[in-house]
């Protein structure tokens, strides 16, 4: 059967205020009404039997919340005690799994538009993950980001993959157009995934065995959590699998990371944005903004963020320091 794993780790810090660990931005309706995470199911739900979701302590109860409205059968969850990144939780879901279970692992902060192309993408990856392989979906880069992984490919040959380049690297790859950006979505049998895994970081796959066999009550034990090695899918198997494959894909795909692409995203949809490109959110007070252009200022019922567009990937700096001061 096809499972549809969805990734539940992150706290979003940098979209603080809007997100947070209490309400991390997964579970924000603020997307057409509905939290990024319902477009999750709703976008994967004609592909796959089941949703299993690897989430933690302090937000299982949100998705849960969120499934209960979603209509679907067939859930599993895996709560983690502590987040050790991608590459054990995607363990903890190819070990609950049986080995020639088809795994479609997804995060669950992207906004996707599930049209004809997003459909024939899945579907293709579907069939290769079948064959045994390691399946990403690459897009067209549109800039040197660095925050993303990056595939070299021929069609659906992968030559390599790097993840989070620096940004010269990442200019080389954007002229060189035979790089792509990692979606971020897999697919594969559960079983190849624990097989490379164990090739490539036998203690990830240990420690997460391990941690995962004595969960008690559905819930991993955090000192046997803590032993796992912390490190992403991307560099633990993606750039060291020989399996891996490319499906290319055009999909209008937006990786709601920073108030940079919450603003292009709202601004798109018609949110109001004055004539010097500034913006508010959250607050229907009226607000005038004077000598100051392409700014964003965010009011929760607890804090304002006032931010340069250009200034979105420092917000995590402030979440970072806001939990050190707690
Ligand atoms: N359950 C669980 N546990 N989920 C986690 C954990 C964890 O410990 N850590 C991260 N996640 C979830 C996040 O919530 C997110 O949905 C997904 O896994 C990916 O983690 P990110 O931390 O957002 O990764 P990234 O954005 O830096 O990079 C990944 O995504 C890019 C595209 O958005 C990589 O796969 C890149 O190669 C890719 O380009
Ligand atoms: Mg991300």
């Amino acid at each position: 059967k096809t499972i549809n794993v969805i990734l539940s780790g992150g706290v979003g810090s940098r979209l603080w205020p809007l997100s947070r660990k209490s309400q991390p931005k997964q579970y924000l309706p603020i997307f057409e009404g509905e939290t990024l995470f319902q477009h999750t199911i709703s976008r994967n739900k004609a592909f796959c039997e089941q949703v299993m979701v690897v989430g933690n302590c302090d937000n299982y109860k949100l998705s849960r919340k969120d499934l209960a409205n979603s209509n679907i059968s067939g859930y599993m969850e895996v709560i983690e005690a502590c987040p050790r990144n991608t590459a054990a939780a995607i363990a903890f879901a190819a070990i609950a799994a049986q080995p020639e279970d088809i795994l479609f692992v997804t995060p669950s902060d992207h906004l996707i538009k599930s049209g004809q192309k997003y459909q024939q993408a899945v579907a293709r990856a579907i069939e290769l993950a079948k064959e045994g392989a390691i399946v990403t979906f690459g897009l067209k880069p549109t800039r040197p980001e660095t925050g993303f992984g990056y595939i070299e490919a021929e069609g659906e040959k992968v030559k390599g993959f790097r993840e989070k380049p620096n940004l010269e690297t990442a200019e080389a790859f954007l002229k060189s157009g035979n790089f792509f950006w990692n979606s971020g979505m897999f697919c594969f049998k559960a079983g190849v995934y624990l097989e490379e895994l164990m090739t490539f970081e036998p203690e990830v796959y240990n420690a997460s065995k391990i941690a995962f066999e004595n969960a008690k009550e559905g819930k991993l034990d955090f000192d046997l959590s803590m032993k796992i090695p912390s490190i992403s899918v991307d560099y633990a198997v993606m750039e060291k699998t020989d399996k891996i494959k490319m499906v290319p894909s055009e999909f209008a795909w937006s990786d709601m990371g920073s108030f940079e692409s919450i603003y292009d995203h709202f601004k798109k949809q018609g949110h109001p944005v004055d004539a010097k490109g500034n913006m508010v959110i959250g607050t229907t007070l009226h607000t005038e903004f004077l000598g100051l252009k392409n700014t964003l200022l965010i009011q929760t019922p607890d804090a304002i963020l006032v931010l340069k567009k250009d200034n979105a990937q420092d917000v995590k700096k402030v979440y970072e320091r806001l939990e050190r001061e707690k």
